[in-house]
């Protein structure tokens, strides 16, 4: 039987314009790529989120008009390493209120890590970790009846299109109640000149993260994409606030899936998109949120204000 990646491949290789989705750059060189690429100093965004978190927890905290008499769920979606997260866990310590922090993500590894670095800044934090798929879990844990603060971080909405990001918030939105909160990280719009270097750094970092997807294929379908023929294509559209990543063919040639038993001929220039990652405004926000019964209650800007967190309320 085939995977969902072997369905998505000959789905997205044999259309015009061919396309592979970004859900699959992160295999486990792909994560340790992303990782390198958020120390980047071209890729502003995750500096500019921790800048946030580290000068204006405090004031995040006030605007989730949270009792420190009552336990409340803080419930990270894709948590990643938590070097952001860590930053408002600390003001919640010292501010003593009573929470339980629960990281979700599909990977081990990234839980274990998480833990990690928790267990090194913050010794006493109970982490109650939960692995697998952000639905199934946020539907259990909305049998409880603690109050809830999701944290959906790092602009990870702007790798869906507007109408796939407006069908994740409402469905967010029907595992909440009334009065429950959503962090949300959104990378904002701003000039070509500081977005395209984040998505085409110097170093090649970025580059070697899309074309991992080529060498992933290889390996998992017994494929025989040359890297050699192929270039990372990143632009940026300020107009409507997209950047597009995609990988280009250098030359006409075929590439053989051996377990795929397909073939795939590319012609000199054409692409395979891979990734939008997409730049906010509220507006935008306000649009994908309209459905959802979240609305936007307060936002809190990095000092450049290139990036923002905007924190969204269940309305009934
Ligand atoms: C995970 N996501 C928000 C990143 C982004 O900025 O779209 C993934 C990424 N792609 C290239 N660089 C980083």
């Amino acid at each position: 039987m085939k995977n969902q990646f072997a369905k998505d491949i000959e789905e997205g290789l044999n259309k015009n314009p061919k396309s592979l989705s970004s859900k699959y750059f992160y295999d486990e060189v792909g994560s340790s790529l992303f990782s390198e690429i958020m120390k980047l100093p071209e890729y502003y965004l995750t500096n500019s989120e921790f800048e946030i978190f580290q000068k204006q927890s405090l004031e995040i905290i006030k605007a989730l008009n949270l009792k420190k008499v009552e336990t409340f769920e803080l419930i990270e979606l894709g948590a990643g390493d938590g070097y952001k997260t860590i930053e408002l866990l600390k003001v919640l310590e010292a501010e003593s209120f009573s929470y339980k922090y629960i990281p979700i993500d599909i990977s081990q590894k990234a839980l274990d890590q998480i833990n990690h670095n928790i267990k090194e800044q913050l010794p006493h934090l109970e982490i109650a970790h939960r692995k697998g798929d952000y639905f199934n879990i946020l539907k259990k844990l909305n049998e409880s009846s603690y109050p809830k603060v999701i944290l959906f971080l790092g602009s990870n909405i702007g790798n869906m299109n507007d109408t796939i990001a407006s069908s994740f918030l409402m469905n967010l939105s029907n595992n909440l109640s009334k009065g429950d909160k959503l962090i949300l990280g959104a990378d904002l719009m701003k000039s070509k000149e500081i977005v395209l270097p984040a998505y085409n750094d110097k170093q090649g970092v970025t580059r070697a993260f899309n074309l991992n997807l080529l060498n992933r294929i290889n390996r998992e379908f017994d494929a025989d994409f040359d890297l050699e023929k192929f270039e990372h294509a990143p632009e940026y559209d300020e107009v409507d606030g997209v950047a597009k990543s995609s990988i280009q063919s250098n030359v006409d040639q075929t590439v053989h899936l051996k377990k795929l038993d397909l073939k795939v001929e590319f012609e000199s220039g054409e692409s395979i998109h891979t990734e939008i990652s997409r730049k906010y405004n509220d507006e935008i926000i306000n649009k994908i949120s309209f459905h959802s019964g979240l609305k936007i209650m307060d936002k809190f800007l990095d000092s450049k204000n290139y990036f923002a967190d905007y924190i969204l309320e269940k309305q009934s």
